[in-house]
């Protein structure tokens, strides 16, 4: 299914900004929207503030101020159960792709469809039929099915990852946040892993904002790149639009 035209952002980020406790300003008026069918990458140096955006957008961490907006809902407003909900709609990937070592595959993507089903069974880990048989399918997805029923800590780093990303469709996301997804990667599984996240977006109309350190795959890859420099942003643009002097100018400390 190819999604076409304009729509309403799935993720609108409005004026967001998170003071730490201890008195760091990490994020400064963030601005920035994600449409469905769209790849947006965060660039921007160590401590530039994007994994606190991330974590902020799902309130993981408390911004101080500005609005977050998920399906026009702001989450800044849920209570317990609306914030459950949202993150449901959220898929998560980190660096790490943190699965249960010693059970299968399967099982492991399946664990990304618990949150939906309230019951007892689910508590105990036990999932529908219906909910293996979709697990299979995002395993199809992103090309590990013969691997169904390996042990997902035998797999490769980039098969790992790949696996984490298959869990996280499980939820049924409409908005993936991605945390330096191929950070521990090889190019070749990094490349692979962008080109997953690509097709998920352009094929399945997933709405995907993820952090990297690699502007060369952020130039490969995304629709649209953002540069964060000191929890602010200082570019927002296509990828033909960004120029070495701006990423040069991203990742340059200040002057001693
Ligand atoms: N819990 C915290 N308490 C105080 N300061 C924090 C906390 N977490 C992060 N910071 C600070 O906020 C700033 C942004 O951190 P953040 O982890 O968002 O950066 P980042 O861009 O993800 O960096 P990296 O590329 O290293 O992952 C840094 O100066 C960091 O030291
Ligand atoms: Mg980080």
């Amino acid at each position: 299914m190819l999604h076409e035209g304009p729509s309403a952002p799935r993720l609108i980020v409005r004026q967001l900004a998170k003071r730490y406790p201890n008195g760091r300003v990490a994020l400064k008026g963030v601005d920035l929207t994600v449409r469905d069918g769209e790849l947006v990458v965060i660039l921007g140096s160590n401590g530039s503030g994007k994994s606190t955006l991330l974590r902020s957008i799902v309130r993981l961490i408390e911004p101080t101020e500005g609005q977050v907006l998920i399906d026009g809902c702001a989450v800044a407003g849920l209570d317990g159960e609306g914030l459950r909900r949202v993150r449901m709609a959220c898929g998560m990937i980190f660096q790490h792709a943190n699965l249960v070592g010693r059970r299968n595959v399967l099982a492991n993507v399946a664990t990304g469809a618990l949150g939906r089903h309230r019951t007892f069974a689910t508590a105990i880990g036990l999932l529908p039929r219906s909910e293996l048989a979709a697990a299979d399918g995002f395993l199809q997805e992103v090309g590990l099915v013969e691997f169904a029923q390996q042990r997902a800590g035998t797999l490769s780093g980039g098969q790992q990852q790949r696996v984490a990303i298959a869990r996280a469709l499980a939820q049924r996301p409409r908005l993936l946040l991605a945390d330096e997804p191929v950070a521990s990667l090889d190019p070749e599984s990094a490349r692979e892993i962008m080109a997953l996240l690509r097709r998920l977006a352009t094929e399945d109309g997933l709405a995907v904002l993820t952090v990297l350190h690699q502007p060369d795959l952020a130039l490969a890859y995304a629709d649209r790149v953002i540069g964060l420099k000191d929890g602010e942003v200082v570019f927002d643009g296509g990828p033909d639009a960004i120029s070495a002097a701006m990423v040069d100018m991203l990742y340059q400390r200040h002057a001693a």
